[in-house]
């Protein structure tokens, strides 16, 4: 048998493996409702513009709200001869209404109309993702708020370098999820522009109104030129970027909870919803859950990579290559949602094992730098110098098995006659952390105002929990 879509010029139907190759309903079918509002969109229009009779555009628009019920109802059969989500939806039009369905496809091209479709899919996702993303902020700010004053060794190398604070350290995630908002944002701007209507690749002869189903469909506008409408995948490109990007940001952080939860470092406690027991050492207990989201990105930036390939070598307009895009980024999409929502259940659960902290902040002669300042400013040594007397301190210490503030004044003379027992205010660690009041830094007064903002800002908006 023929395609009954487009038979019309074909003795035969396809193999079963072209048909198997050809047919993306298994995964395009969750294009349903976007095909189905831009279907409704695009018949209101055609009557609006007097191109079908208002009866035949009433007949599409109920056979089509019903195709919608029966897909949510589980009652509609796809066919994969049918090949795509648009040629199911079409067929079972005409099966409903009859004659009248053939009609809708007037002035439109499955081009144009996957591209609408897709673009509305992939604009929703972006919403919840703005939303995800404000909630694991708003997690990270509220955490940081209660533990502004929780002292933690700062980190290069993953060396101790200085103290910092559990909330400050917390904050750094969420100016970096606050960056990845605001990419996604700006590329929700640039996809708002409506392709349907572009047609094939060249535009149509009827007298349409692509500013009104652009409108409908809540786009800015349609797109500017009919062939880059039917051939561009930027829009899915860009966010796979941006999500690769946040990815990477969530991979890091999890990798920080994987180390931080090891019984060496102790340095969190991980709820049991996010973590998992062993089958064979009962006294295990995994941080699957952050594993698993350091995982992640590697999908998501496959699929970048992915469709980045696909697409590099296109010719204009649409060539069927595109079709694969929507495997690849439907698995990136919904695994950085739940790699997002995975993050913050486990923020939102997570407690700092104070003491390890506090001891672990204060080894490594991690407030050398503070007596190298002290130097600078109580003395009047120029840094460099006070760098070297610190390390010969440092050095000092090292020998006699202590840490800095266990010398006595009489060591420290040794190496710097000048100076004076107020050196050792600024050798505890809290003191350390709270003479960091420098903008964005450490100590816990910036800390809570970063915080406070952060939290006032977020709560502002809506959000996905
Ligand atoms: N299923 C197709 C896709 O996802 C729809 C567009 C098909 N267009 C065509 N000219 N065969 O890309």
């Amino acid at each position: 048998m023929t395609n009954k879509m487009w038979g019309g010029r074909f003795a035969s139907g396809p193999s079963e493996i072209m048909e198997e190759i050809n047919a993306s309903i298994s995964y395009d079918k969750r294009l349903y409702k976007e095909d189905i509002a831009g279907s409704i969109a695009h018949a209101e229009m055609l009557a609006e513009s007097g191109i079908l009779s208002k009866t035949d555009v009433k007949k599409i628009i109920d056979g089509l709200t019903q195709i919608k019920t029966e897909i949510e109802k589980d009652k509609f059969t796809f066919s994969r001869q049918l090949e795509d989500i648009h040629m199911n939806v079409e067929s079972r039009l005409r099966e409903l209404i009859g004659d009248a369905a053939g009609r809708l496809h007037t002035a439109r091209s499955r081009n144009d109309q996957v591209a609408t479709d897709f673009k509305l899919y992939v604009r929703a996702t972006v919403d919840h993702f703005l939303n995800q993303l404000a909630a694991l902020q708003l997690a990270l700010a509220n955490k940081a708020e209660t533990y502004a004053d929780v002292v933690m060794p700062g980190y290069t190398h993953l060396q101790t370098a200085q103290p910092v604070t559990f909330g400050h350290h917390l904050l750094a995630y969420t100016e970096m999820l606050g960056r990845d908002r605001s990419r996604l944002s700006d590329a929700r701007k640039r996809l708002n522009e409506c392709p349907l209507g572009a047609a094939a690749l060249a535009g149509t002869s009827f007298p349409i109104n692509r500013k009104m189903t652009a409108k409908a469909l809540g786009f800015d506008r349609p797109t500017a030129n009919s062939l880059d409408s039917v051939a561009d995948r930027d829009f899915i490109l860009e966010v796979l970027s941006a999500a690769s990007i946040s990815a990477i940001h969530l991979s890091r952080f999890a990798e920080e909870l994987v180390i931080w939860s090891s019984a060496e470092f102790n340095f969190v406690n991980l709820s049991d919803s996010f973590t998992t027991g062993s089958s064979i050492m009962p006294q295990k207990r995994n941080p699957d859950a952050a594993e698993l989201i350091r995982a992640k990105v590697g999908r998501i930036i496959g699929a970048f990579n992915g469709l980045s390939i696909v697409m590099k070598g296109l010719p204009l307009a649409y060539s069927k290559d595109m079709q694969e895009d929507k495997e690849m980024a439907f698995d990136a999409l919904d695994n950085y949602s739940l790699a997002l929502a995975a993050l913050t259940g486990m923020v939102k659960d997570l407690t700092p094992n104070e003491e390890k902290m506090a001891a672990s902040a204060g080894g490594g002669f991690s407030t050398a730098t503070d007596i190298a300042d002290w130097l600078v400013r109580v003395l009047g040594l120029p840094f460099r110098d006070a760098h070297h007397v610190t390390g010969s301190i440092v050095a000092l210490a090292e020998k006699q098995g202590l840490k800095l503030h266990e010398l006595t004044l009489k060591d420290m003379q040794s190496i710097e006659p000048k100076i004076t027992k107020a050196i050792f205010d600024v050798l505890s660690v809290q003191n350390s952390v709270k003479s960091r009041k420098s903008y964005g830094g450490t100590a816990p007064t910036e800390v809570r105002k970063m915080a406070r903002k952060w939290i006032k800002s977020l709560e502002k908006l809506p959000r996905a929990e």
